[in-house]
């Protein structure tokens, strides 16, 4: 069954189960500045885990755009992938552990066609925060699951979440298929690595809230969350074992190849080409996201930078020279663009900032490989050494390792991922103060920066005479709001100073937020603002404040705008072509 196939089926079948299907959200979770990138379906999903009630209803389902980088030194085996795609069904405290179980089994036996027999399931097996899952495998069994085929596992292996250092998680019960290889030893079992259990899919029950290290709560609702990753299991029923054999990889390996035109591939080039597939793969969708960011030397700008350029080194590694970006980018347009219509908007957006850091790290490639060579001519490499060349002119380690081995020298990689190490341990503590008090706490100041960006939308297209301006994309982190919008120039100093003064006059008049709920096309044509490119379910929320504004949004909002403070924007600068950016904040 072709990937397309599997998430149409598995979208119809929900549905069937009275599920509304939701666009993927972003791959820059919004509502967790605790994690760079969307790593599974519950992140844009966490304050309607949290309680706040979703405008689509209580069970949804969808195919969430991931990436998860902690894997990137894997990346070119058989399975490891840095961008997926993953499937899930969603109770947002409706339905938990009986209607879940029953709908997984449903699916796996009677859409994919699996024989019961072959089906083996791990639950929770206890511990002091909460208690061993009997009724997850009594539902099993009255499934026709045996006993002796359901493992209680600890919290390592069967519990999930939360995704950052905090918020919403819980006890799971993973499904794994037995593909009849023989066991690999008599401890064989689910979860063993050697392939005979395929992991296929996994119920999470979030009941619980992660408070702080061993700290947990209630949550307000008992809540499912279920993940089923695309491309492992369209490898599996295509009977594949490997990932780039799928149609979700051969047309951009075959472009690969196309490019570097070597005609046996060898182990170790075989491993580029699937680098290579990978990493420009992701850094495609993280361009053509809702949410882009740019490559740069932070947060997920340095990922994205990372995967670019070592997707680039392992280009040259087949042979390949320059203008290797851009052509596979538009095979991953063209296989994805269906699904995720913001790819036609975003195209040259991507093939832009692909080819100027392509060029740029041509640049910085040369400088370079001429201070590696001062540096080699004097002996081993240490620690601060190999990190410089890798912050300053953005050599992965392994490039260096890879240099230095052609000259006989040594570089000292403990004492380089020292130096990696207190170089993170700055973001995360940065990081770890954006988010200080944790998602719930946070949520007073967010909802306030939330009110601001609406009147900050008009405000703007009010200054500046512009009815056109529109919001091209924010992000709110308890520190500061920041918004995109479309315009042309830099603003003056005089225009940022009205549009201040502007957005705190509202503030001042002390205006009633109000909340309605409405169908998407009737809040369109009542001439609700909708964020430029956005996805929205049938059913939204719209926020007005008096009659200044009227906004699509999710919210939360505040009740009135008196709470907000004194406005104040700290930064106006360019985003992308077009796009211009403000950050500001409430003091
Ligand atoms: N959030 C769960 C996972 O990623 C479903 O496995």
């Amino acid at each position: 069954m072709q990937a397309k196939l599997l998430k149409k089926k598995y979208l119809e079948f929900f549905k069937k189960k009275e599920h509304a299907v939701i666009h993927s959200g972003s791959l820059i979770p919004e509502h967790d500045p605790t994690v760079l990138f969307t790593t599974a379906g519950m992140h844009p999903l966490v304050p309607f885990l949290m309680g706040q009630k979703h405008p689509s209803g209580k069970r949804l389902v969808d195919v969430q755009k991931c990436i998860r980088t902690g894997d990137i030194e894997e990346v070119g085996d058989t399975s490891h992938l840095t961008f997926f795609e993953m499937l899930g069904n969603w109770s947002l405290g409706d339905y938990f552990k009986k209607e879940a179980i029953e709908w997984s089994i449903e699916f796996l036996i009677k859409v994919l066609g699996f024989d019961i027999k072959d089906i083996s399931v791990t639950v929770f097996a206890g511990d002091k925060n909460a208690p061993r899952d009997k009724e997850s495998a009594g539902i099993w069994k009255s499934l026709g699951i045996p006993e002796e085929r359901i493992y209680y596992l600890p919290k390592e292996d069967n519990w999930w979440g939360p995704a950052g250092a905090t918020g919403p998680c819980g006890p799971c019960t993973e499904m794994f298929i037995d593909i009849g290889k023989r066991k690999c030893s008599p401890e064989c079992k689910p979860g063993c690595s050697c392939g005979k259990y395929f992991e296929i899919w996994n119920d999470v029950f979030m009941e619980y809230n992660k408070l702080g290290e061993g700290k947990f709560e209630k949550l307000k609702q008992q809540n499912v969350d279920t993940g089923m990753g695309v491309e492992r299991t369209a490898t599996m029923l295509q009977g594949k074992d490997n990932v780039y054999e799928t149609e979700l990889f051969v047309p951009i390996i075959n472009e690969i190849k196309k490019l570097a035109n070597v005609n046996n591939f060898s182990h170790e080039q075989t491993r580029s080409l699937r680098i290579i597939a990978d990493h420009m793969k992701a850094a495609t969708f993280i361009l053509g996201d809702e949410r882009a960011v740019t490559p740069s030397n932070l947060d997920q700008g340095y990922i994205l930078r990372r995967l670019i350029r070592r997707g680039i080194r392992h280009a040259r590694l087949l042979g390949i020279k320059g203008d290797l970006c851009r052509p596979i980018a538009k095979i991953v347009i063209d296989m994805y663009k269906d699904e995720y219509p913001e790819f036609k908007e975003k195209k040259k957006f991507i093939m832009d900032e692909l080819l100027k850091e392509e060029e740029r790290f041509s640049l910085t490639l040369e400088k370079g490989l001429k201070k590696f060579e001062i540096i080699a001519a004097k002996g081993d490499i240490d620690g601060k050494q190999a990190f410089l060349l890798f912050q300053s002119y953005g050599f992965p380690f392994e490039m260096v390792r890879e240099l230095a081995n052609e000259r006989a020298i040594k570089v000292d990689e403990a004492g380089f991922n020292k130096e990696f190490k207190k170089h993170q341990e700055l973001s995360r503590k940065g990081a770890e103060q954006r988010f200080k008090g944790g998602l719930s706490e946070a949520s007073d100041i967010t909802a306030k920066l939330h009110t601001a960006t609406h009147i900050l939308g008009k405000a703007l297209r009010k200054v500046l005479k512009n009815k056109e301006i529109k919001q091209k994309g924010s992000n709110i982190t308890p520190e500061r709001l920041r918004y995109d919008f479309n315009f042309e120039r830099k603003l003056t100093p005089k225009e940022i100073k009205y549009v201040e003064d502007e957005v705190n006059k509202v503030i001042k008049k002390g205006i009633e937020v109000k909340k309605q709920e409405m169908d998407t096309k009737k809040a369109i044509s009542s001439g609700a603002q909708a964020e430029f490119g956005a996805k929205y379910p049938p059913k939204v929320w719209v926020y007005s404040i008096g009659s200044y504004t009227k906004d699509i949004c999710m919210g939360p909002h505040v009740e009135n705008t008196s709470e907000l403070g004194h406005f104040k924007i700290i930064k106006e600068e360019s985003s992308a072509a077009g796009v211009r950016r403000i950050k500001a904040v409430l003091d």
